[in-house]
């Protein structure tokens, strides 16, 4: 069984996705940094060079791919369970955790990266991170499980997040 990782940007999906994947001793996979090796170029880039779509594309190839292990700690872009496809395949395998936090803490989170193509427009980041996470919410809603991140520290949703597998493994094994 897998432990998915998905929510909006800003989360901390990454950084408490190593964290768990370190305690239990599970191998950790960031998609996005699969799409980066594979595309040779940053995020941020292929959005500009090669557009969104084709970023979407390599996602839910790159999702189908590792979907298919096990014993992973999976962390997923912010946009990829939008896609229908990419939820069934990771859903197959794996527990699916939201990472969620309010738009301003959100905006502090991300306000200094250059890495967030979508946050990087004309409107006001704080604008477009509502925006999004309007649009998004059926979809995010779809995890098993959600933990609001605004007040812990990584550290601390790492331990949530661990109690819900074991919860989970030991209701598979019953
Ligand atoms: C995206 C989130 C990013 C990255 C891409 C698109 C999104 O990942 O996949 O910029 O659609 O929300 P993070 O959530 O890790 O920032």
């Amino acid at each position: 069984m897998n432990i998915v990782l998905t929510g909006f940007m800003g989360t901390g999906k990454t950084v408490t996705g190593k964290i768990v994947s370190e305690r239990l001793g599970m191998e950790f996979i960031d998609t996005d940094k699969i799409i980066e090796e594979r595309e040779k170029d940053r995020i941020v880039r292929i959005f500009q060079t090669k557009g969104e779509k084709y970023f979407r594309k390599i996602e839910e190839e790159v999702i189908e791919e590792v979907s298919k292990k096990d014993n992973c700690v999976i962390a997923t872009g912010g946009g990829a369970i939008i896609s229908e496809r990419n939820f069934k395949n990771l859903k197959k395998n794996g527990i699916l955790i939201c990472l969620s936090a309010k738009p301003s803490v959100i905006f502090k989170r991300t306000f200094s990266s250059k890495d967030r193509p979508l946050l990087l427009k004309s409107k006001p980041a704080i604008q477009i991170i509502k925006e999004l996470l309007e649009k998004r919410k059926p979809y995010y809603s779809k995890a098993d499980y959600t933990i609001d991140t605004s007040s812990l520290k990584p550290e601390q949703v790492a331990e949530k997040i661990i109690e819900i597998y074991k919860n989970e493994k030991n209701k598979n094994k019953t």
